[in-house]
């Protein structure tokens, strides 16, 4: 993937999740840079893409199950479709949908990942799904009005990725202080990513130059889903520490990163 390192690297901390949104329309450059992206980013692996409507999150949250908190209209939404067969599918949707989070992100948009399981007629609003294609997230897209929430804002400002787990923690057989920096900047970024219920399923590993991602417990679907999106975190966090390489489906565990020599 073509990675705006910089860019990323500063979306990865400013992003949170946002449940309230302002009426305000998105501006159209913005719309069109954000489609402009995930054009591109659809391309990449067959088995997943993106869509961005503009529609209200509410016209499509009725059909989702599972999901949970309260969120406000906003201008536009987020589909994350995969196809029913692949391997790795539901890693590469985390991976791919954070990209265009991080870049909404970027371009001073509001997002939120909200998974559940999609039943369609549900809602008034469907979805325009081909043979084989399942809706497994959306996020609502606008302006975020909680900025003006000030509790949340100032906790966030001063606490950026307050409640994530302790490296110590994520790093089941270890985390040693004299890893590469790349490493532990990888590390660090990784776990700011999302995950429902911020559960941070992803567990990280480390030995010759090579950084794998894996979920705690058994990989469930949105645990891998979850875990790819920690993966485009960790990819970035070592690309801004200047470590060339790159990432890798399966093997071991369920991704990772590995450092050209
Ligand atoms: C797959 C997925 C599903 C999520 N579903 C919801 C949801 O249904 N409702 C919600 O308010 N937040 C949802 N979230 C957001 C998480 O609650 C949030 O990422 C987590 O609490 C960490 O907070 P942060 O994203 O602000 O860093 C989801 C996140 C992910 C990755």
């Amino acid at each position: 993937m073509d990675i705006p390192v910089k860019r990323w690297y500063e979306a990865v901390q400013n992003r949170y999740s946002q449940q309230k949104y302002m009426a305000k329309e998105i501006k159209e450059f913005t719309l069109r840079s954000l489609g402009n992206k995930v054009e591109k980013l659809n391309k990449i692996y067959p088995e997943v893409r993106i869509e961005i409507l503009p529609n209200s999150i509410k016209e499509i949250l009725p059909a989702l199950k599972g999901k949970y908190g309260n969120f406000t209209e906003s201008p536009a939404f987020i589909a994350f479709i995969i196809n029913d067969k692949g391997e790795h599918r539901w890693t590469k949707m985390g991976y791919i949908g954070e990209a265009a989070i991080l870049e909404a992100t970027a371009l001073g948009l509001g997002s939120c990942w909200i998974a559940g399981r999609y039943l369609k007629g549900k809602s008034d609003f469907n979805i325009d799904l081909k043979r084989g294609e399942r809706l497994v997230a959306v996020s609502p897209l606008g302006y975020s009005s909680e900025s003006y929430n000030l509790t949340r804002h100032f906790i966030s400002k001063l606490f950026p990725h307050r409640d994530r787990k302790n490296v110590k923690e994520l790093c089941p057989d270890g985390y040693d202080p004299d890893w590469p920096s790349w490493v532990k900047n990888a590390i660090k970024i990784a776990s700011y990513a999302p995950s429902r219920l911020n559960r941070q399923p992803w567990r990280f590993y480390y030995g010759e130059n090579k950084l794998l991602l894996d979920s705690v417990g058994e990989p469930s679907s949105y645990k891998r889903l979850e875990c790819g999106i920690s993966l485009l975190h960790l990819e970035v966090g070592a690309l801004d520490s200047g470590a060339e390489g790159k990432i890798k489906f399966g093997g071991l565990g369920l991704a990772s990163f590995i450092k050209n020599r």
